[in-house]
């Protein structure tokens, strides 16, 4: 028999490809959607052989029903406190009054388990959801992918493109950052899904690349030397987050303000992912830091 996974975010950057993914290995793909959502993005899913259920997503008992049967909920929904805190807080509870046995919630972040509450937002809604799901029974697992490989093409002080430098906080040179593309991410996530024995926490990265590695990384695509250079200390540059957070009240209601950016840069260069479980379903191929560099740097 097929398994049965909902997705909820399906119509997102990342969902979507979930649900394709997961389609790929043969399950059976529901999503739930709220009522206003965009129905060009409805039709791709239902084309791609997603069942789409539009819902109240308010309504715990909406959701246990779009619930019957299910062997995992994945939500891949992105938001503030409203979405990823309140909203999945929902899910949870439909998921459970269903009696569905496991739950990926969406963090697809850096694992911030050994982060210090306060430093990053984002992550501090992330952790205020899994104290509410490690309260529950259900069984959890969270897919920690670093930051997503894209930024490397967004022109952040990591990488610029237009004034041809890398940058690094702190002595953090040969400092390892976690990158993964949205696709690895995606199939990754899918065989989570499928996979009933996966753990709480899974760390993943389809590559690992340091500002110096970097650097000669964009030299062999490009046969360019970027400058590299230390923009400030890692203790200067949480003051200067704290300091642009301060002077940015209306950012707290965006979810990628300036300072949550920086945020997210100081996370990258403060933890790093130890134990990665790339191996952990043989079928995977993970993308390359120079393949990727080549398909955007020339
Ligand atoms: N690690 C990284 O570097 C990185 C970077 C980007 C994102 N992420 C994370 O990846 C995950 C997915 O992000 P994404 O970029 O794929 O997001 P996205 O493209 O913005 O999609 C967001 C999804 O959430 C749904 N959603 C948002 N607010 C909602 C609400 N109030 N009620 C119901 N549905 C709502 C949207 O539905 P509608 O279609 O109805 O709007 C959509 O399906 C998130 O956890 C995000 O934080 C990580």
């Amino acid at each position: 028999m097929k398994k049965a996974i909902l997705v909820a975010g399906a119509t997102g950057n990342l969902g979507n490809r979930i649900c394709r993914e997961l389609i790929k290995r043969d399950a059976a793909v529901n999503a739930i959607v709220r009522i206003s959502t965009d129905p060009e993005k409805i039709d791709s899913l239902k084309k791609m052989g997603v069942t789409v259920i539009e819902t109240d997503l308010n309504s715990i008992d909406e959701i246990a029903k779009a619930c019957a049967g299910i062997h995992c909920v994945v939500s891949a929904l992105a938001g503030l406190g409203d979405v990823i805190v309140d909203l999945q807080k929902i899910i949870l509870d439909g998921a459970l009054q269903a009696s569905v046995p496991r739950f990926i919630p969406s963090d697809f972040c850096t694992d911030y388990n050994d982060l210090v509450p306060g430093e990053n937002r984002n992550f501090d809604l992330r952790r205020q959801f899994k104290h509410y799901l490690d309260s529950t029974s259900i069984k959890a697992s969270s897919v920690f992918n670093g930051a997503f490989a894209d930024i490397l093409k967004y022109n952040t002080p990591v990488l610029n493109l237009k004034d041809k430098s890398i940058g690094y906080w702190g002595e953090k040179a040969d400092w390892k950052l976690d990158f993964t593309t949205m696709d690895d991410t995606a199939a990754f996530t899918a065989e989570v899904a499928l996979d009933e024995s996966a753990p709480r926490d899974l760390q993943i990265a389809s590559f690992q690349v340091s500002p110096n590695s970097l650097w000669a990384d964009v030299k062999e695509v490009s046969g360019q030397e970027f400058r590299i250079q230390q923009l400030s200390g890692l203790e200067e540059f949480a003051g200067f987050i704290k300091k642009q957070r301060s002077d940015n009240p209306a950012g707290e209601n965006e979810l990628y303000a300036k300072w949550q950016q920086a945020q997210y840069m100081y996370s990258m260069f403060t933890t790093h992912h130890k134990q990665l479980e790339n191996e952990r379903y043989e079928n995977l191929k993970w993308t390359t830091s120079l393949d990727y560099i080549r398909s955007f740097v020339k």
